[in-house]
């Protein structure tokens, strides 16, 4: 490996502006990384398409970023991490890191002995069943209850995430898991952590006060430290840089983009690019 490589970009990639939350995550962990982002807004959601169509979006998405020399390629998504890594892994010649293995893992370690672990994710998270696998390779003794939330997605992207709306959305996912003596709650989308305190209190309130929730986030941010440090691909010190690439409307990217990353990102330029 050569030394030079370690001053390139790590890509990243989602459906859309969810992954920024992730993004956020690398860039409060591993600061001097630059990360070049990409979100794939002209064909978001993913989460509800067929996984013969979201493999083939996130090969779009993966030959994009590889095209400018990244030196890890993290896939934000949940929904294409649970079904398109191994493909992405045998096509590139990088690393790749998804989110589902470090989300089910921190959602393992929060699961008290007695309590099962929670999920809530797109349906084609759901569908694949990759948290259940993720999980049990990991513990014998957790079991894993699933649900969609579908409508979560578009409300974190509107902003609504706090008030009466939000809350009933929130509660009529939950509710059907009430008697599943749920102990941990994995946000398995990156909408989601947008949405933690309201999914925190209505979670609390329907499936006991003492539930942990869970963003994989900040495990994806720990797991790709490890993987930079035991690949001698850790940047330099110094403060790295964020660009930013979306397929479909910029301007509006510019605009919430700020929200997603928790940093004013307001004057970067945000290219527009074609896959
Ligand atoms: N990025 C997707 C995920 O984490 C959520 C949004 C979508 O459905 O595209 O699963």
């Amino acid at each position: 490996m050569s030394a030079a490589r370690r001053s390139w970009p790590i890509g990243i990639f989602d459906s859309g502006l969810g992954g920024l939350t992730v993004a956020a995550a690398i860039r409060r962990r591993l600061p001097s990384e630059t990360l070049v982002y990409l979100g794939d807004t002209a064909r978001v959601p993913y989460g509800t398409r067929s996984a013969h169509t979201v493999i083939r979006y996130a090969r779009g998405c993966a030959r994009r970023l590889a095209s400018r020399d990244v030196k890890v390629l993290v896939v934000a998504c949940n929904t294409v991490s649970a079904v398109a890594l191994p493909m992405l892994r045998v096509e590139l010649d990088v690393p790749v890191l998804g989110v589902v293995a470090p989300g089910a893992a921190a959602g393992v370690a929060a699961t008290r002995r007695g309590s099962r672990m929670g999920v809530l994710a797109t349906a084609g998270t759901v569908a694949s069943g990759a948290y259940v696998r993720a999980a049990a390779a990991l513990s014998s003794r957790v079991e894993v209850v699933q649900r969609e939330a579908p409508l979560l997605v578009p409300l974190a992207e509107e902003g609504w995430v706090e008030g009466a709306v939000p809350a009933q959305v929130a509660a009529r996912y939950l509710e059907p898991l009430a008697s599943a003596r749920v102990g941990a709650l994995v946000l398995g989308c990156t909408h989601y952590p947008l949405l933690r305190n309201t999914i925190t209190e209505v979670g609390r309130q329907v499936l006991g006060p003492q539930l942990a929730v869970v963003d994989g986030a900040e495990a994806t941010a720990e797991a790709l430290a490890t993987l930079l440090e035991d690949r001698a691909l850790a940047a330099p010190e110094g403060p790295g840089d964020l660009d930013l690439m979306v397929t479909d409307r910029p301007d509006r990217f510019a605009e919430v983009a700020s929200r997603f990353l928790g940093e004013d990102v307001s004057g970067l330029d945000v290219a527009l690019v074609d896959l």
